[in-house]
C-alpha cells in the first residue's frame, strides 16, 4: 500500500514531464540548435502555428520548460560566459535570477536597445520572453 502511494506521484511526474517534452518540442526553436549550445547555454523560443517566434514563457513557465528538456534555466554568469564565447541573440530570454537578458556582441538599434554586453530587462515575472537553458554536460 505504502509503495503504491509513493510510486504513483513519481510515475505521474515522469509521465507529465515526458508528455510536455513530446508535445512541445515541435513548437520550439533552439539556438544554436537542438542538442547544441555555446558554453552549455542555448536560447529556447516558442513558435506559433505559422512557425514564427513568439515570446511565450513567464518566469515560472520558462524554468519549467528547461526542466522538461532535462536542463536547468541558465544563470546570469552562465549566459555571460557564453556571450564571451560568442553567443549573441536578438531576443530576450529569462534567466535564473528572474530577469530577462539579451546577450549582444555588436550593438544594433533593433536588438537590445543598441547596447552591447548582457543587456538586462527587469520586467514583471508575468511578462513573457524566451528562455536561456543550461546543459551542464554540454559546457
Ligand atoms: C537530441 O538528443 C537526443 C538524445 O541523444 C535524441 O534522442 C534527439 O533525437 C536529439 N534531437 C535532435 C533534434 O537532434
Ligand atoms: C547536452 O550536452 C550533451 C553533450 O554535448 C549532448 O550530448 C546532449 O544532447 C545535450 N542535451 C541537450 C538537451 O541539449
Ligand atoms: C548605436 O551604438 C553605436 C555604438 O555604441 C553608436 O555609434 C550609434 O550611433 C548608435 N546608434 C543609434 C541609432 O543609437
Ligand atoms: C505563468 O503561467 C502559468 C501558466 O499559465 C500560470 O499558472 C502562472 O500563474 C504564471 N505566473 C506568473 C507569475 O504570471
Amino acid at each position: 500500500m505504502n509503495i503504491i502511494w509513493l510510486c504513483l506521484p513519481a510515475a505521474l511526474l515522469i509521465t507529465s514531464a515526458l508528455s510536455v517534452q513530446m508535445t512541445d518540442i515541435r513548437n520550439l526553436r533552439v539556438f544554436p540548435g537542438f542538442n547544441q549550445s555555446i558554453a552549455g547555454v542555448m536560447l529556447v523560443t516558442s513558435l506559433n502555428e505559422l512557425n514564427q517566434p513568439k515570446y511565450a514563457f513567464n518566469a515560472s513557465e520558462a524554468r519549467r520548460l528547461c526542466w522538461s528538456l532535462g536542463l536547468n534555466i541558465a544563470s546570469k554568469a552562465q549566459v555571460q560566459k557564453a556571450l564571451s564565447r560568442g553567443l549573441e541573440t536578438c531576443r530576450f530570454g529569462w534567466i535564473d535570477e528572474h530577469f530577462a537578458v539579451i546577450p549582444r556582441i555588436n550593438p544594433i538599434p533593433s536588438c537590445g536597445r543598441n547596447k552591447s554586453g548582457l543587456v538586462p530587462w527587469r520586467a514583471s515575472v508575468k511578462q513573457k520572453f524566451d528562455v536561456f537553458c543550461f546543459n551542464e554536460t554540454g559546457e
